[in-house]
């Protein structure tokens, strides 16, 4: 089958920028990406194209170029899934906060919306394809909720796991390292599977498009996701060792990472991983080893997790340990709160879990972040339920200059890697500071033995004293 028309329903980190890159390298299909949430739509048609909801290097560029051309946002979902041969399902799969699974399962239940939806308006054969992330077995779902519940028309279900990373979306879309699609392994499963190849094959070489069936590929993305948060938690666990020996992270890293085997990427020891993928991923692996009774598997990969939440507190904890212990009442200053440099995403940001630990210590907090606003983080804090709104709004403030994020500080703390943080005038935030001034460098991404000169108490991440 040849296509000529998909749908994307959900406009997120995913849906967004897939589509819009799909949109871009084959003008020949029709791109409808269609959401519940009209302003998130709005934001995707804004005349200004630096103003679309998601930041990401190079997408207002291609969305420029496509939208409009063969590239739609909107509301109307219904009309977008019944004219679309192939459907990407794109929404967000967060972790249950409720009930059986809490805190561990995924919440799929936009996921079964989609489904009963798609079910209820195809009056032709349909490929639906996986794009969330999803526990193990998702597609089967899928496939009962369509078969029973559809107007009697076929439906091909496909996993189509996204390995994009935020803040190089772009890049890793048109030029991937591979692309997974699984399917059923029967003649009418192969030709979706087909179809879908040739739509990634208008830019992508062929022998990066690997074919699965669809269990492999559903647990190839919690693998990967798995092993590269493994990565993060394994140099984190040498940095506390490193900041107790007196030896550097980072040349551990750089020893390491040369050798072949191990490769230099995903090494840099940080305040702790974050995003929307990797603790929610390897926590749908530990739920579902533990649903087989495979404790052991279920408690290796949880370790990770653990790993991760210690780096956060204890980066929180050093700050108030480091400040003659206490922080009450102190200003203390945050550069960056996205989960990474390069995005506003905010999910499970390292920054989030810190300034939760400080507030509880009564610290006022002062965040600069280049792409997040002022109600993103009260957002994100609000969402812990650590305490009442108004005190977290009384304990934070937001400004959109870090000079004056930094002054009267009494220390300051680098949450993001931002490329700018690098290239502030040091001296000029130094001179604004309460004395002595304290710099926590979470990201180590700045120069230690410049920060001392200037007069700085610096600490970095896996760096003795
Ligand atoms: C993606 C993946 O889909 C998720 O599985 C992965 O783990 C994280 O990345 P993402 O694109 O980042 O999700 O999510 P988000 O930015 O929240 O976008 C999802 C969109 O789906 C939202 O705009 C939401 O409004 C929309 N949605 C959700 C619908 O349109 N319909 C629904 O029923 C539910
Ligand atoms: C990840 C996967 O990389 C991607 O393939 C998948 O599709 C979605 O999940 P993402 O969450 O966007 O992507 O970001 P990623 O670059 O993987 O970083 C995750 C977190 O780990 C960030 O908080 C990052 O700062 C942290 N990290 C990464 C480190 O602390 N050290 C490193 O060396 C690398």
């Amino acid at each position: 089958m040849k296509i000529t028309n998909i749908c994307c329903i959900g406009a997120g980190y995913v849906g967004g920028p897939t589509m819009a890159v799909i949109a871009q390298k084959c003008p020949h299909i029709k791109v409808t990406v269609v959401d519940l949430n009209a302003e998130r739509i709005a934001a995707w048609n804004d005349q200004d194209v630096t103003k679309i909801p998601i930041y990401e290097p190079g997408l207002s560029e291609i969305v420029g170029e496509a939208r409009g051309r063969n590239l739609f946002f909107s509301t109307e979902v219904e009309k977008a899934i019944d004219e679309a041969q192939m459907i990407f399902i794109s929404v967000n799969t967060p972790t249950k906060t409720y009930g059986l699974g809490k805190g561990m399962a995924a919440d799929l239940k936009y996921i079964e919306l989609c489904a009963r939806q798609i079910a209820a308006v195809a009056k032709d054969n349909k490929i639906v394809v996986e794009k969330s992330t999803l526990p193990v077995r998702t597609a089967e779902a899928i496939k009962n909720i369509l078969d029973n519940t559809g107007n009697g028309v076929k439906f091909q279900i496909l996993s189509n796991p996204e390995f994009l990373a935020e803040g190089t979306a772009v890049s890793d879309l048109l030029n991937p390292d591979r692309v997974l699609v699984g399917g059923d392994t029967t003649h009418e499963g192969n030709q979706a599977v087909e179809a879908l190849v040739s739509v990634y094959a208008n830019w992508i070489p062929k022998e990066r498009i690997l074919t699965t069936n669809v269990w492999s590929s559903e647990l190839s993305k919690l693998t990967a996701n798995a092993f590269l948060a493994q990565r993060v938690s394994s140099i984190n666990a040498m940095s506390e060792l490193c900041e107790m020996t007196g030896a550097d992270v980072k040349e551990v890293s750089k020893a390491i990472g040369m050798d072949s085997r191990i490769g230099s990427k995903f090494l840099n020891a940080s305040v702790g991983f974050g995003g929307s993928c990797f603790q929610k991923d390897i926590l749908n692996l530990v739920y579902i080893a533990k649903s087989y009774g495979l404790n052991e598997v279920a408690d290796y990969w949880e370790q990770v997790i653990i790993m991760n939440d210690h780096q956060k507190r204890r980066f929180a904890a050093n700050i108030v340990r480091t400040l003659y212990n206490t922080v009450s009442d102190k200003k203390i200053a945050f550069l960056g709160w996205a989960f990474k440099k390069d995005t506003n995403d905010t999910r499970e940001s390292a920054a989030i879990y810190v300034a939760d630990y400080l507030l509880n210590e009564q610290a006022n907090i002062s965040v600069f972040d280049p792409k997040v606003q002022e109600k993103q983080i009260l957002n994100d804090l609000n969402y812990l339920g650590s305490r009442s709104q108004e005190m977290n709004a009384k304990q934070m403030t937001v400004t959109e200059d870090p000079y004056e994020t930094c002054k009267g500080a009494h220390a300051i703390a680098v949450l993001t890697e931002w490329d700018e943080f690098k290239n502030y005038d040091w001296n000029r935030i130094y001179e604004n500071m309460q004395k002595p001034a304290f710099l926590f460098d979470g990201r180590n991404i700045l120069d230690a033995q410049k920060m001392k000169d200037i007069g700085f108490v610096f600490t970095s991440v896996g760096k003795h004293l």
